[in-house]
């Protein structure tokens, strides 16, 4: 079967892709959000401590999985632990990346909208470019939803190197370089020093906060894809000469990076905004944050900048829409590489009706955005995803043979049994990490 499977072709390939899947909405939109939400740079601490400390041993552990079993979620617990318990968690957890993907495209079809409305209105069709920005309007998000699902399938359908390595090697580079571009042009603007100082400065007060350590492990599943298989399903198409370590070291940092960048965007960008007259508090004080600050406040940010500003719009919503795209094509992988490798589906046909039927859920979401839209969100990434952290954390600590692991890590790093990693890390996977995540899932519950 190994054969008929995908395999990245260099670790450059497979950096861009897995980082692709970790860098997106969640590091661009949601981490300078929730950073602005609790307090700034006290939050930014935390999260980088969680990062390291739950995020890469966990990242770790689905590399390790997935390359050993070089299958699936179900396909991987089946062949290492010889199936029962484990099992349902597979499926439920290629249920949870289909569910992701649902919300998740919404979000990145708004996206889309906006990076094609200055298109619109270049060409002076000011009527289309108001209904590309129109939130409220249903047939604008089916549009949006449903082309941003035909690219994601697009890229699928060329499976592992012709699709998701190709593309992620091309769009990552890109993103990088406009954001590199954006953050340098909005921190020369009037105001933006006001930003960085929010940004920078930590407020000690709020970090034994608890609902902020519930955000910033949150945002950590989130933001590193981890929990639902996707890292798995990447790791199962990593080369055995590959150094699994390194490669886990190399994608965390770039993900924690651009988070870090993106705050650097966003927030100095609020700040420059309510120079120009915008209101960036809610009226409890807050900064802004959510689709008000995304689709509001910087829109009328890039307004105010003249010439520049329909440049500088384009440029923004073209990024959030790759950062977006490399992200939900590794959900999608999920799924697929379940049709393909254990049912012995054909790629394109499975890939088409997965879409197809998590596409269905999308509108479904759409249509009932009020009352479904939240819960859906808070269902997968609140709960779900820590959970099934969690159990991945005891399956590698504490039900796969250790040997396997260390057989694992050795292939592309023959002196890993002596490493740093290996005195620290088993002891993270096996105690340190679960005992955290049931701890902040406790206090979220308010059991404490
Ligand atoms: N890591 C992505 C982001 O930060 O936007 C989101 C994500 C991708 C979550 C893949 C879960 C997943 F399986």
């Amino acid at each position: 079967m190994a054969t008929s499977r995908g395999e990245f072709s260099s670790s450059f390939g497979f950096i861009m892709a897995a980082a692709g899947s970790a860098i997106g909405l969640g590091n661009i939109w949601g981490f300078p959000t929730q950073t602005a939400q609790n307090g700034g740079a006290a939050f930014v601490l935390v999260y980088l401590v969680l990062a390291f400390v739950i995020g890469y041993p966990l990242l770790m552990a689905e590399f390790i999985i997935g390359r050993h079993s070089r299958s699936n979620p179900v396909g991987a617990y089946r062949a290492i632990s010889g199936g029962k318990p484990f099992v349902p968690v597979g499926y439920f957890g290629i249920i949870v990346a289909g569910l992701i993907l649902s919300f998740y495209s919404i979000l990145a079809g708004w996206m889309v909208a906006y990076a094609v409305e200055p298109f619109f209105k270049l060409i002076g069709a000011d009527d289309m470019a108001a209904w590309t920005v129109n939130q409220g309007n249903l047939s604008r998000n089916i549009l949006f939803t449903s082309i941003f699902y035909l690219l994601t399938i697009g890229i699928i359908i060329g499976g592992v190197k012709s699709g998701i390595e190709k593309w992620s090697s091309r769009l990552m580079p890109t993103l990088i370089f406009m954001m590199i571009l954006l953050t340098i042009y909005v921190l020369t603007l009037s105001g933006a020093s006001d930003g960085l100082k929010v940004y920078l400065l930590p407020d000690f007060n709020k970090i034994t906060d608890a609902q902020l350590i519930l955000s910033a492990l949150g945002q950590s599943f989130f933001s590193l894809s981890l929990g639902v298989g996707t890292m798995l399903v990447y790791g199962s198409y990593i080369a055995n000469k590959e150094n699994l370590v390194k490669l886990g070291v190399f994608v965390t940092l770039a993900d924690i990076a651009i988070a870090f960048l993106a705050g650097l965007l966003i927030i100095p960008a609020m700040y420059v905004a309510a120079n120009t007259g915008t209101e960036i508090f809610d009226e409890g004080g807050n900064l802004i944050s959510g689709p008000t600050l995304v689709f509001q406040i910087l829109p009328e940010l890039f307004n105010s900048m003249g010439a520049i500003g329909v440049p500088a719009a384009l440029v923004f919503f073209i990024l959030m829409s790759i950062a977006a795209l490399t992200s939900s094509i590794s959900m999608l992988e999920v799924p697929v590489s379940y049709a393909v490798d254990t049912r012995n589906l054909q790629r394109k046909a499975s890939t088409w009706v997965i879409g197809g039927f998590f596409w269905a859920i999308s509108i479904i979401l759409v249509i009932y955005f009020d009352k479904l839209f939240g819960l859906v969100v808070s269902f997968t990434t609140q709960y779900s995803q820590p959970l099934l952290g969690l159990v991945i954390c005891i399956f590698i600590g504490w039900v796969m043979n250790r040997n396997s692991v260390l057989e694992e890590l050795k292939k592309g790093n023959p002196e890993v049994a002596n490493s740093l990693f290996m005195k620290v890390w088993p002891f993270f996977v096996r105690i340190v990490s679960p005992l955290l995540i049931v701890i902040v899932f406790l206090q979220s519950l308010n059991v404490f």
